[in-house]
């Protein structure tokens, strides 16, 4: 019995590009070409369609899944197109198991195993790929073409996801991760744009305006600078011009020399007043100086009448004791020392003054205590009515000589 090969030995052959011997025979015994085909030989026979390779016209009925893969693996033409890549990562198929594939597809696969009378182990398959023999060497083949036409697809694609997002099932049939990552960025998307306008909506346009445009009438001209700019701008905003002004007569009101100034203003025209008022009195306090008393016959002889002494200041006497004459005069009732005025004593027949006890005659002449000189008398005259007239503007004194004035007295 011939000595099986090590999984050393198998890689090395591998390496070298011959077939592994998984029945332990030699490779005189197995030839390479009948367990392993060369991958043209593979390429040349998997597009061949095989003679017994049913098709739907032949059977009268649809193809089944497993008749599909089997005459893709085969190479028939009831073969999808995208089916032709398993069929060409699949083992070549034999002219032997072609014709069993129509019945047993999946089992006529592994051709190689024919020579082998088993089916072809796990090393032997990577033995066979690593040696580009078998199914392997299409797949391998066919890996740099894919592999370059990857790259140029990959823009491609990324230009059509940006340009419109890629149409995705309903949800709730995505199985795929990436189709829910791509379902999850687009629904985030899409709520961005509704919350986008929803707030372009919510924004009025008179704040969009502003908040874009300067306001003219905000820029205000600098006091004491009266340039062509800022009397423009003054102009354009009267706003501004009547709050400047008032901010200026606020300024000036405020300040302690104006109130100063004021101050002063305000007294001196309440001083003008005053006096003004002094100069003009409404009122005369000094009341008459011509009284009429009544008749002469209405005065008793050596009678000193008091009627008039507390309203007008004098007494009215009818008396003959001064020169032997019935006659009336009245005498002013003040004190000739220091002014007060004396009383009429009735009993003793006198003018006594309270303050000093000077002492006059019915007459007037003075007889006792400091007063100087006599009483003095006022002026009466007869009116028209017969009524006795006292004028108090004109006074008579007996130390003058003035007694003898018939102003000073008038016939009972
Ligand atoms: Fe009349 Fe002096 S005031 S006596």
């Amino acid at each position: 019995m011939a000595k099986r090969p090590s999984v050393k030995e198998i890689l090395e052959l591998a390496r070298k590009g011959g077939a592994a011997q998984p029945s332990g025979g030699s490779a005189e015994e197995v030839p390479a070409e009948e367990s392993a085909p060369e991958p043209a030989a593979a390429m040349e026979a998997a597009p061949a369609p095989a003679a017994d390779v049913p098709t739907p016209s032949s059977l009268g009925r649809p193809l089944t899944l497993k008749e599909k893969l089997a005459a893709a693996r085969a190479g028939g033409a009831g073969a999808p197109p995208a089916a032709a890549k398993p069929a060409a990562a699949a083992p070549p198929v034999t002219e032997e198991a072609g014709a069993e594939a129509p019945a047993e597809a999946p089992r006529a696969v592994p051709a190689p195993a024919a020579p082998l009378g088993r089916p072809m182990t796990l090393k032997e398959k990577l033995a066979a790929a690593r040696s580009g023999g078998g199914g392997a060497a299409p797949a391998a083949g066919a890996k740099p073409a894919a592999g370059a036409a990857k790259p140029a697809a990959k823009p491609a694609a990324a230009a059509g996801a940006k340009a419109a997002p890629r149409a995705l099932p309903p949800l709730e049939k995505i199985t795929d991760p990436k189709d829910l990552a791509e379902a999850a960025r687009q629904t985030a998307a899409k709520k961005e744009k509704e919350v986008a306008a929803k707030l372009a909506e919510a924004t009025p346009p008179k704040a969009k305006a502003a908040s874009k445009e300067v306001k003219p009438s905000t820029v205000l001209p600098k006091p004491g600078r009266a340039t062509p700019g800022a009397t423009a701008a003054a102009t354009t905003a009267p706003v501004s011009r009547r709050r400047q002004f008032f901010k200026a007569a606020a300024e000036v009101c405020l300040s302690w020399l104006f109130i100063a100034w004021a101050t002063f203003a305000a007294g001196c025209a309440i001083f003008t007043a005053m006096m003004g008022r002094f100069m003009f009195p409404n009122v005369l306090a000094e009341p008459p100086s011509t009284i009429k008393i009544g008749l002469p016959s209405n005065f008793d002889p050596e009678d000193v009448n008091e009627r008039f002494k507390a309203e007008w200041g004098f007494w009215v006497v009818r008396s003959t004791r001064y020169n032997g004459q019935d006659i009336i005069y009245a005498l002013q009732s003040v004190c000739t020392h220091l002014g007060c005025p004396p009383n009429w004593l009735a009993g003793e027949q006198k003018f006594k003054c309270p303050c000093h006890g000077s002492g006059f005659y019915i007459s007037g002449i003075n007889f006792e205590g400091p007063a100087p000189r006599p009483l003095e008398r006022f002026k009466v005259t007869v009116a028209d009515d017969g009524q006795i007239i006292v004028d108090k503007s004109q006074k008579f004194q007996q130390e003058l000589g003035q007694w003898s004035d018939t102003d000073s007295y008038i016939q009972a």
